[in-house]
């Protein structure tokens, strides 16, 4: 039994039990709340501070660099901030005069001029001559992959242009070899951002920004449009595919089989499916090479030109990384894009008033899929 000091009544058991409950209620929130930022702070493939190349190497030291000159700064001031408070604090014999004062001090008006100049010169010549060495272009002669970048609302198309292919929102690149993205956007200002990878740089309609970068280390990074971009931007995201010189995994493997053309439907459903595609107009948008009849011209390529699909089943995410890549996925969107990314062109009351039946969808999903 317990005693209420405020209302001086007994509690019962029951009571007890309660204040036992919500303590447990609040220890398990703890609990989800912290695995839960442990897991926002593990998850290492969006970390600039792991960084992968040598443009990410550069952020990663000028964050470092900075920290510790203002770890430094911010450890004398708080010291120097206590150790004044206490020693000049108001005691019981205080007479009520005032100490010295150094209003006008010569030597001290200098030193906290010269000091802070000196600090800013210190982090400015770093800076420029790393901003310099984010924009150096790569020399005559070196291998270069360049990437034309396309941000739309709310996806990413690369055209790599040298090998005469587009894909979307999932880049590959080479270890070892330079990238150049040439980057512009259909709508609204984006920035292409893969934290261990590059820095961020707008991608602007009329415009055209190159960003380089150079992989050292074989992987799948993570990125996202990081310019508020409308109302899907969350789901922007971008999947950066870093893969080595040789082998079956090679850069030079991906890039082949990107440049057959589309497998033809090998079942009844998926034959059914293309066949859809066709009457259900997606060609319009969506380009799907080796069949004329859902071949989207060059020329009309324009704002609201969908992602290519000609190798969309080799894609390990659709919908810009908002869904995994399973034929029941593109069978979702398919059928209702606007409840999985809202405002999206597809399936744009606007645009499109073509209904999709969840059947059809599943039909035009077994074509799509298998288009590895
Ligand atoms: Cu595109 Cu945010």
């Amino acid at each position: 039994m317990l005693l209420d000091r405020t209302s001086g009544m007994v509690r019962s058991e029951a009571s007890r039990w309660s204040v036992v409950a919500r303590r447990v209620m609040w220890v398990a929130f703890g609990v989800v709340l912290a695995s839960a930022l442990a897991g926002c702070i593990e998850d290492p493939k969006r970390d600039i501070l792991d960084p992968v190349s040598d443009s990410a190497d550069i952020s990663a030291y000028m964050y470092n660099l900075l920290l510790a000159v203002c770890s430094v700064i911010m450890v004398i001031v708080a010291a120097w901030f206590t150790y004044s408070v206490v020693r000049f604090r108001k005691r019981p014999d205080d007479d009520g005069e005032l100490p010295p004062q150094i209003h006008g001090h010569t030597q001290l008006e200098v030193a906290w001029t010269i000091i802070p100049t000196l600090i800013v010169i210190a982090i400015t010549i770093p800076t420029i001559i790393n901003i310099f060495e984010l924009e150096r272009r790569p020399g005559e002669g070196e291998p270069v992959t360049k990437i034309e970048v396309i941000g739309k609302q709310w996806w990413w198309e690369y055209n790599y242009k040298d090998e005469g292919f587009m894909t979307a929102n999932e880049m590959h690149v080479e270890v070892g070899t330079t990238v150049q993205l040439e980057m512009t956007a259909a709508d609204v200002i984006h920035a292409f951002w893969v934290p261990q990878v590059t820095g961020k740089r707008d991608a602007t309609p009329g415009r055209v920004y190159e960003m380089f970068f150079n992989v050292r280390e074989p992987g799948e990074y993570i990125g996202q449009c990081a310019e508020l971009c409308g109302s899907s931007h969350a789901l922007m995201g971008i999947k950066l595919f870093a893969h080595p010189k040789e082998g079956p995994n090679s850069y030079a493997a991906w890039v082949a089989s990107q440049k057959k053309a589309a497998e033809p439907p090998r079942s009844p459903e998926a034959q059914r499916g293309k066949e859809l595609f066709m009457q259900k107009g997606c060609m319009r948008c969506h380009n799907i090479s080796g069949d004329a009849r859902t071949e989207l011209h060059p020329k009309a390529r324009r704002r609201e030109t969908g992602p290519d699909l000609t190798h969309v089943g080799s894609r390990t995410t659709i919908a810009a990384l908002t869904l995994k890549n399973t034929r029941e996925n593109i069978a979702r969107w398919v059928h209702d894009p606007q409840s999985i990314k809202q405002g999206a062109l597809m399936g744009d009351p606007r645009f499109n008033t073509v209904q999709v039946s969840k059947e059809e969808a599943e039909a035009i999903a077994s074509y799509l899929f298998r288009l590895k």
